[in-house]
C-alpha cells in the first residue's frame, strides 16, 4: 500500500517571522494517516527543523546541488541538507528547468547526489502547454524519467506537475492527471528497476482545498506538492485531510 504524501513546497517566500508561524501552525498537526512535509528556503530551514523537532512532519529541500562540498558560490549540498534534518529533496521542479537552466543530465546528477547523502529525491516531471497541445506530453516526461532512471539505484518519489498548472489557478483535470500517473506507473515498471506499484506519484499544479478531494481519488494520485496554497497552514491542512481521507 502507498500512503499518501502530502508536500509543501514554500518557494522563495516569506519573512523568517512569517515562516515561523506558518511552522508552528503545520506542528500542531499530528497525523499518523498521511505524511505531512514541507520544504523552506535554504536560509529558513534550520528554524523550521528546530520547530518541527519531535513532531512527524519531514522536511524537504527545495533544490541541492548536483556537487560535493566545495568552491560553488551560492550552492547547496545534498550533504548539508541531510545535516539539517532534510530526509528528502524536491529535484528538477519545472522553476528550475525554466529560470536556472536544470536539464534532464543535471536534474538526473542532482538526484543521485541525494540518493548518496541518503535524502529521498522528490523528481518533478511535467510538460509545457506547446508539448501538451502537440500531442507530446508522454514523451516528454518518459524522457525527463529516462534520464534519472540510468542514476538512481532505490526507491524515489515522482512528481507529476504540467507546467501550464503551476500557480496559474488551473489545475489537470482528475482525468487528466490520471492518465499521465497511471503511464508513469507503467513506464517506471517496464523501464527502471522499481517496482511500478509501490512508487509513490504525487501531483502539483494549482491543489487547493477545493479541488484536492477529486484529484485524490483517482487511483494513480498519491498525494500532492503543494505551492501556493502551503502558504496558508489552513489551506495545507485541509488538502492533507483530503489526502488521509481518499488515498489510504
Ligand atoms: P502551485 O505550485 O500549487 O502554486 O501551483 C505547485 C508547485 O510548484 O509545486
Amino acid at each position: 500500500m502507498r500512503k499518501a504524501l502530502v508536500a509543501g513546497n514554500w518557494k522563495m517566500n516569506g519573512t523568517i517571522n512569517d515562516v515561523k508561524e506558518l511552522t508552528s501552525k503545520i506542528g500542531l498537526a499530528e497525523r499518523t494517516d498521511v505524511d505531512i512535509m514541507v520544504a523552506p528556503s535554504f536560509v529558513h530551514m534550520h528554524s523550521v527543523g528546530e520547530i518541527l523537532s519531535g513532531t512527524n512532519i519531514l522536511l524537504a529541500g527545495q533544490d541541492c546541488s548536483e556537487f560535493d562540498q566545495g568552491a560553488f558560490t551560492g550552492e547547496t549540498c545534498a550533504d548539508m541538507l541531510s545535516d539539517l534534518g532534510c530526509t528528502h529533496v524536491i529535484v528538477g521542479h519545472s522553476e528550475r528547468r525554466q529560470f536556472f537552466g536544470d536539464d534532464n543530465k543535471r536534474v538526473a546528477n542532482k538526484a543521485r547526489k541525494a540518493e548518496i547523502e541518503g535524502l529521498c529525491p522528490i523528481v518533478c516531471v511535467g510538460e509545457t502547454l506547446e508539448e501538451r497541445d502537440s500531442g507530446r506530453t508522454i514523451e516528454v516526461i518518459e524522457r525527463q524519467l529516462c534520464a534519472v532512471f540510468k542514476m538512481i539505484q532505490n526507491k524515489f518519489i515522482i512528481a507529476y506537475e504540467p507546467v501550464w498548472a503551476i500557480g496559474t489557478g488551473k489545475s489537470a483535470t482528475p482525468e487528466m492527471a490520471q492518465e499521465v500517473h497511471q503511464n508513469i506507473r507503467q513506464y517506471s515498471t517496464v523501464h527502471s528497476h522499481l517496482n511500478g506499484s509501490d512508487l509513490r506519484i504525487l501531483y502539483g499544479g494549482s491543489v487547493k482545498p477545493d479541488n484536492a478531494d477529486e484529484l485524490f481519488s483517482m487511483p494513480d494520485i498519491d498525494g500532492g506538492l503543494i505551492g501556493g496554497a502551503s502558504l496558508d497552514s489552513e489551506s495545507f491542512l485541509k488538502i492533507c485531510c483530503s489526502a488521509a481521507k481518499l488515498i489510504n
